[in-house]
């Protein structure tokens, strides 16, 4: 069911390069912790299936949980590491879906997360005008957190004035966050859960005050997060994920839950009616993989102009190491362009040989060139 001229057989060894005289009707997503990469080295046969992939003109994107640079640094820093040429228009990481949240543009927003403070840098990129990081908050305040000789040193080289002060006496010109954004994984949880409870426990994100209305049992939630406190957004809700240790890492996740468990100490939580406010983006969740496929689509689009052909994109390969973030996503994902989504779960990541994986992919295989020679044998 692919085009009659895609006649190259896949061979464990790549047949010859040949000059696609149309592309195929089907392409790949490729998740990259766990399947191409653990932590910066590259897996063993990453590139060799990169490669064969552009010889034969098969589109695919790299679809990562990932992020904490720019989109434009981190596919050239994945093209030198794969030795494989890509470009932007192939890549969506967690937080890549934030550049298009233009309703916080000309506001103030929090950023946490990431090394330094290179997540701001990011939000500054996409065009966000006031950036503030709970590094800067800290090297204003130090005694926002108790213990924060031990760590200020480590905050010194990246932190910048804050717009506003810290002043409860004057809430109308005190800082006020107007959302926070989780751009990637915080390096340090305890200064960082601090400073979001200080904002969602706040009269109306004005740092310094705490809102009269939280508790109260006649408001809905009881007041927690009703008194105009700024939204929170998670870029990314993996729980674990395949970092260089051999045994899967907390990830983003892995902060989201301590924060709730923090939330529901202090204000009784979802078992006493009030859930913490919050929206969690990337794989599974529907909107990353709408945004993944019209990237793909976009891209495939490229591709068939350069060959001055046409054909439709009949099936997507969403291969990932995650069931709960790849193959979730990849299995429920209905998309509106009629496109067919095929989860492909590899086990050189989070997934273990042998057990049974939350979600059940179409194929379990090795690692990513026996994903993707699995795929082409179901093209013939
Ligand atoms: O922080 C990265 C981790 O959550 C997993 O990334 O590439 O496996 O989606 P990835
Ligand atoms: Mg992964």
């Amino acid at each position: 069911n692919c085009s009659p001229s895609f006649k190259r057989s896949f061979q464990t060894e790549a047949t010859p390069p040949s000059s696609a005289t149309s592309i195929p009707e089907f392409a790949f997503a490729f998740d990259i912790d766990g399947v191409l990469l653990r932590s910066s080295d590259p897996l063993p046969r990453a590139h060799k299936t990169l490669s064969y992939l552009q010889s034969q003109d098969i589109p695919f994107i790299l679809l990562t949980n990932g992020g904490g640079k720019h989109e434009s640094e981190r596919v050239s820093e994945l093209s030198r590491k794969l030795s494989v040429p890509m470009d932007t228009s192939m890549f969506v990481q967690s937080h890549t879906p934030f550049a298009d949240m233009h309703t916080y543009k000309d506001k103030t927003v929090m950023v946490v997360g990431g090394d330094s403070d290179k997540c701001r840098v990011v939000a500054e990129q996409y065009g966000f005008k006031t950036v503030i990081t709970p590094g800067d908050v800290l090297a204003a305040y130090p005694d926002i957190w108790p213990f924060s000789q031990q760590i200020l040193p480590y905050y010194k080289d990246f932190t910048r004035p804050l717009p506003a002060p810290i002043d409860p006496s004057s809430p109308s010109t005190s800082l006020k966050i107007d959302a926070i954004f989780v751009y990637n994984d915080p390096r340090d949880w305890g200064l960082d859960t601090q400073i979001i409870k200080d904002v969602l426990l706040s009269q109306q994100g004005i740092m310094g005050t705490l809102s009269s209305k939280n508790g109260d049992p006649n408001l809905p939630n009881k007041g927690y997060q009703q008194d105009g406190q700024p939204p929170l957004y998670f870029s990314n809700p993996d729980l674990l994920w395949a970092a260089k240790y051999h045994l899967p890492r907390l990830g983003q996740g892995g902060f989201r839950e301590a924060l709730e468990g923090v939330w529901a100490a202090l204000t009784g939580g979802p078992q006493n009616g009030v859930e913490l406010h919050k929206t969690v983006m990337g794989k599974p969740h529907r909107p990353t993989y709408e945004f993944a496929e019209k990237r793909l689509v976009a891209h495939r689009e490229h591709i068939l102009a350069k060959h001055a052909t046409t054909s439709e994109l009949k099936r997507v390969y969403m291969v990932g190491d995650n069931p709960e973030s790849d193959i979730a996503g990849g299995n429920g994902y209905e998309s509106p362009l009629g496109t067919d989504w095929v989860s492909v779960l590899v086990q050189t990541g989070v997934y273990v040989e042998g057990s049974t994986p939350a979600h059940r992919p179409r194929q379990i295989v090795g690692d990513v060139w026996d994903a993707v020679s699995w795929a082409v044998a179901q093209e013939k």
